[in-house]
């Protein structure tokens, strides 16, 4: 049997974790860093070590796993001190789970080009525990002779592999996606405080939603963090979901586009942001329509 590619894995968040124990659960051993040491704890077992800086998780590495928050993030740990570019040998590729601009993931795959190391974008379908289990989807992009180096790695987490085409296109499927998850929370928020103002029981409104055609399995999962009010335990955080809808919209704009619901989604969510509860998941953007009973946080009040 051919030897596994080595892997180091950085970002141990939600979704970075999840990756990250399924290649271990696949016998894997990546090299793991967090920037918070308590997250590369639970992986001492099983890693082969957990690594002090991303240069030195960068050490041997022919493939750099990274799950990041934010471009921030991902500039920070590629090409920030002690950062991954530092490190990495001519030939490694970095797989990039992290959701970022399609215009920000070009520029940082010329970058690491620069140096010679490769990038692939791998949009992840998924929440944490699907991701943990196997179950996501992968919607890879990048040169195909890059991509085609680190398939195994690719296949390894998750069930599908959708390889789209040039960098950016991965980016471009992952925003999309999250622009309908958005919008459809947004509106699951506004008709559940509509349907309570109006006298129904928040509990049967979320349970009939579920169970009705108009949900979708996304929907019909939050319908039961609404339900049970678990915002603390967040799959999906809400300043994270904020994120993407801009990412949205910003580069919707630069194709001369406008997004007018999912731009107002994002304005919602900015406003769970800006009054600290941009940690909890996704779903507490019902407490924000609760609180301030949608409110005009649109822009136009
Ligand atoms: N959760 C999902 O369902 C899901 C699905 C698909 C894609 N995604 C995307 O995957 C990425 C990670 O999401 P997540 O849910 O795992 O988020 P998360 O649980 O909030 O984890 C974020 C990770 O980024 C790290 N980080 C943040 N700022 C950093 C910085 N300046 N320098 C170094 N590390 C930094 C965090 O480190 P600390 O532990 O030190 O804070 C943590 O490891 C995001 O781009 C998200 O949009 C998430």
């Amino acid at each position: 049997m051919s030897k596994k590619m080595t892997v180091a894995c950085l970002g141990l968040g939600g979704m970075g974790g999840g990756l990250a124990h399924r290649l271990c659960e696949l016998g894997w051993a990546p090299v793991v860093w967090n920037r918070s040491a308590h997250r590369a704890v639970d992986f001492a077992p099983v890693a082969s070590r957990i690594a002090a800086t991303p240069a030195d998780a960068a050490d041997g590495a022919e493939v750099a796993l990274i799950s990041l928050a934010d471009e921030k993030a991902v500039e920070a740990v590629l090409f920030g001190p002690d950062g991954l570019a530092e490190a990495l040998k001519p030939g490694a590729v970095v797989i990039d789970a992290s959701t970022v601009t399609p215009a920000f993931s070009r520029d940082v795959t010329r970058r690491l080009a620069e140096i010679g190391v490769g990038r692939v974008e791998a949009n992840v379908i998924a929440n944490p525990a699907q991701a943990r289990g196997g179950d996501a989807r992968v919607f890879a992009a990048g040169e195909p002779e890059t991509v085609a180096r680190v398939r195994e790695v690719l296949v390894a987490l998750g069930r599908q592999l959708v390889e789209l085409g040039a960098i950016g296109t991965a980016s471009t499927m992952k925003l999309v996606l999250n622009s309908l998850l958005g919008a459809q929370l947004v509106s699951l928020a506004e008709a559940v405080s509509y349907g309570e103002k109006a006298g129904l029981d928040r509990d049967l409104l979320l349970r009939t939603i579920a169970d009705s055609a108009f949900s979708s399995p996304v929907m019909s999962y939050r319908c039961g963090v609404m339900r049970e009010e678990r915002y603390d335990r967040p799959t999906f955080r809400a300043e994270l979901m904020g994120k993407d809808l801009r990412f949205a919209v910003g580069d919707a704009a630069g194709h001369g586009l406008e997004l007018p619901v999912i731009a107002t989604a994002e304005r919602r969510y900015q406003a769970l942001v800006d009054s600290g509860r941009g940690g909890l998941d996704a779903a507490a953007i019902l407490l924000q329509q609760l609180t301030d009973g949608g409110a005009r946080n649109d822009g136009q009040a």
